[in-house]
C-alpha cells in the first residue's frame, strides 16, 4: 500500500542505488552484540548524509514549481544546508541560507571550516541571524524580498522536515524492509538520530507495514522526549496523510533523551568518546552534532539491556563534515 502511494509523487533519482547495510565486525566484537549499520552518510553528493532523500522530493516539487532559488535555514555548521546549497549548484540553481550561531562561539572553526567552508564552495549566499525562533516566518520573509527582486524562491523547511521531505525517509524505510528481508535476520531495534524529525518519522512509517514489531529509536539531539514527541508523531500523521494511507496502529514513537546534553551543537564526553571508539574500531566517522550522540545511546542502551535480544542496526545519517568545526573538543 505505502509503496503504490509513495510511487506517485515526483521524485529526482540523486541517490542512484541503496545505502549498503553492513556489519561493523570489530565494534560487535568489542560490544558483544551483532551491529549493522545503514550507511546513509555514503549518500552521493557532496559528503553524503540523509538530507538527499528528502530533497530528492523536495527538489523534483521546486524544479516543477519553477523555482530557480532554494532558501533553507539551519545552524552555521547545518548537514542540511550544505546537502540543499550542493544541490542547488547541480541543479544550476541559485541558494540562499538563513544561518544561526546555536552555541554562540566566536572559534574561527565553527564559524569559517566544517560545513560553513563549503557553503562558500558551492556559490551559497548566506544571511546570518540572531536566531531561527521563528524559521518559518524569517523564510517566507527572506522569499518576499528574493519575490521582489524578481526571483522564484523554493521554501526547504529546516532539515527539509515537512511530509514531503519525509517521503524520503519512507523511501528509505522500504528499501531498509527490503534489505533486512534479504539478510534474513531478526534485527532487535533500529537507532537514529532525532532532530527536525523527518527521518524519525518517515522510517517508522517506511518500515511499519512490513517490519510492524521493530522498534525504531530515535536518540534526540536537541529536545526531551516530551518536546520531540508531537514533532515526530505530528510528521508522521502529516506525512501518512500525504500519502493516503492511514497511520499504522504498530507505529509507536520511541526516544532516549539522555544523550543530548549540553544541548544542539555541543557534544558531551559520550559524545566524544562514541566518535572516537567507531574511527578507532572500524575506521568510520560520526559526527559530533547527531551521530556521535546517537551512537553514544545505542552503546549506552547496549550496556544497560535496553534492546530485546539480536543485532541492531544503525542508522548513519552523516555528518562527518562537521568534525572540522570542532577541533578544539579532543584536547579539553
Ligand atoms: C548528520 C545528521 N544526522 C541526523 C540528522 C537529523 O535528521 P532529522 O533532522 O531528519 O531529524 C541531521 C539533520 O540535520 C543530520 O545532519
Amino acid at each position: 500500500m505505502i509503496t503504490q502511494q509513495l510511487a506517485r509523487f515526483p521524485r529526482l533519482d540523486l541517490l542512484g542505488a541503496p545505502t549498503a547495510l553492513e556489519k561493523l565486525t570489530r565494534l560487535s566484537e568489542w560490544a558483544g552484540r551483532d551491529i549493522y549499520v545503514k550507511r546513509d552518510d555514503t549518500t552521493p553528493l557532496a559528503l553524503g548524509g540523509n538530507k538527499l532523500r528528502k530533497l530528492e522530493y523536495l527538489a523534483a516539487d521546486a524544479l516543477a514549481q519553477g523555482a530557480d532559488t532554494l532558501i533553507t535555514a539551519g545552524a552555521i555548521q547545518s548537514n542540511h544546508v550544505r546537502q540543499t546549497a550542493a544541490l542547488a549548484a547541480k541543479l544550476g540553481l541559485g541558494c540562499v541560507a538563513l544561518l544561526e550561531n546555536p552555541i554562540a562561539t566566536q572559534d574561527q572553526a565553527y564559524l569559517g571550516n566544517g560545513n560553513r567552508l563549503l557553503l562558500e564552495l558551492f556559490d551559497a549566499k548566506v544571511e546570518l541571524v540572531e536566531n531561527l525562533d521563528h524559521a518559518d516566518e524569517q523564510l517566507h520573509a527572506l522569499a518576499e524580498r528574493l519575490r521582489n527582486s524578481g526571483h522564484k524562491p523554493y521554501l526547504v523547511p529546516i532539515g527539509g522536515s515537512n511530509a514531503l521531505g519525509a517521503l524520503g525517509y519512507v523511501r528509505a524505510g522500504l528499501e531498509l524492509a527490503e534489505q533486512i528481508k534479504t539478510l534474513g535476520i531478526d534485527f532487535a531495534a533500529v537507532v537514529l538520530a532525532s532532530g527536525s524529525a523527518g527521518t524519525h518519522s518517515g522510517l517508522a512509517l517506511g518500515l511499519s507495514e512490513s517490519l510492524p514489531q521493530l522498534p525504531v529509536i530515535g536518540v534526540t539531539v536537541s529536545r526531551t522526549d516530551e518536546a520531540q514527541r508531537p514533532k515526530v508523531q505530528g510528521l508522521a500523521e502529516r506525512t501518512a496523510e500525504l500519502l493516503g494511507v492511514p497511520l499504522p496502529a504498530s507505529l509507536k514513537v520511541e526516544l532516549w533523551d539522555e544523550f543530548f546534553a549540553p544541548r544542539y551543537g555541543e557534544p558531551n564526553a559520550g559524545t566524544l568518546a562514541a566518535i572516537k571508539l567507531l574511527a578507532s574500531q572500524e575506521g568510520l566517522l560520526l559526527d559530533p552534532v547527531y551521530t556521535g550522540k546517537a551512537m553514544a545511546g545505542l552503546l549506552d542502551g547496549i550496556g544497560r539491556q535496553r534492546f530485546d535480544d539480536g543485532p541492531l542496526i544503525f542508522l548513519h545519517t552523516g555528518g562527518a563534515p562537521a568534525l572540522f568545526a570542532y577541533p578544539g573538543v579532543w584536547s579539553a
